[in-house]
């Protein structure tokens, strides 16, 4: 399916996503961090795009998402903005930028709108970034919450297991989505939480939940697109479905043009000016 073949694209906003909730229509996300490859997968349909903080592990190499900066991401943003006619662009308030207080929060979130143009923020946490959240949303920044495994705070956690398995969590993670519900959050993103959890949380909550490795019985999905696309070759989780292996395709391709180079196949004699 190409959306871009009329000049009429409808792009969607935070009010379409409440209304494919409403009416049942599952919400497709996935992450982007550059022009190229945003342009393909708005292309191909997708309704939301998040650039990640995820890109400091896939386009930097770091381990952990704690190293990027706010430049980083306003980069990686902007690049995907240009690309995108349709869908909505969320961007990640990266570790270090929202924590301190809420004016840094909403400083930081301006600085995401106004440099690169994403239409809307998303942060981790529940009742401990309340007042950040009001703040972001009173300057009339569309704010995405995100509980369950939060990545920045992977070294409170110490491993990257599924998280509210306990009553006690989970009963907390229930309130902090209601919670960020009424602070105005438009969306919530559950990552790596038992799937009848994340399903209680969808039913109790009116605006919808887009879950990772949160099972099926909520609102819609996202996924990191390089793990999708199978270059990443080495994360296999369980929740995780590969709908291609690039990693195979992009080596052989590099394979095959190297050989060719050497065996000076390439450029042939149609391949010269
Ligand atoms: O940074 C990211 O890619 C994310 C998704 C995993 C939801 O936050």
């Amino acid at each position: 399916m190409s959306v871009h073949k009329s000049s009429e694209v409808k792009k969607i906003t935070t009010h379409q996503l409440q209304e494919m909730k409403n009416r049942g229509e599952k919400i497709a996300m996935l992450t982007a961090y550059d022009y190229s490859m945003a342009r393909i997968i708005d292309g191909a349909g997708i309704d939301v795009i998040l650039v990640g903080d995820s890109a400091s592990n896939v386009m930097a190499g770091n381990e952990t998402t704690l190293p990027i900066t706010l430049d980083q991401m306003i980069y990686h943003a902007s690049s995907v903005v240009k690309a995108v006619k349709r869908a909505l662009v969320v961007v990640d308030i990266p570790f270090g930028y929202y924590q301190g207080s809420s004016g840094e929060a909403l400083r930081s979130s301006i600085r995401i709108m106004k440099e690169s143009g994403g239409h809307a923020v998303k942060l981790e946490g529940g009742s401990e970034v309340k007042d950040s959240v009001l703040r972001i949303l009173s300057a009339g920044v569309p704010v995405m919450g995100h509980l369950g495994l939060t990545p920045q705070s992977i070294y409170k956690f110490g491993t990257y297991t599924v998280r509210a398995k306990e009553e006690e969590e989970a009963n907390k993670l229930l309130e902090d989505a209601l919670l960020l519900q009424e602070c105005g959050c438009f969306a919530i993103v559950l990552e790596k939480i038992p799937a009848s959890l994340a399903k209680k949380v969808s039913a109790s909550l009116q605006i919808p939940v887009i879950g990772i490795g949160a099972g099926p019985d909520v609102d819609g999905q996202v996924l990191v697109m390089q793990d999708m696309l199978g270059i990443t070759k080495d994360f296999k989780p369980r929740f995780l479905r590969r709908y291609a292996d690039l990693n195979t395709v992009i080596t052989g391709a590099v394979g095959n043009y190297v050989k060719d180079v050497k065996a000076r196949d390439f450029p042939n004699q149609e391949e010269k000016y």
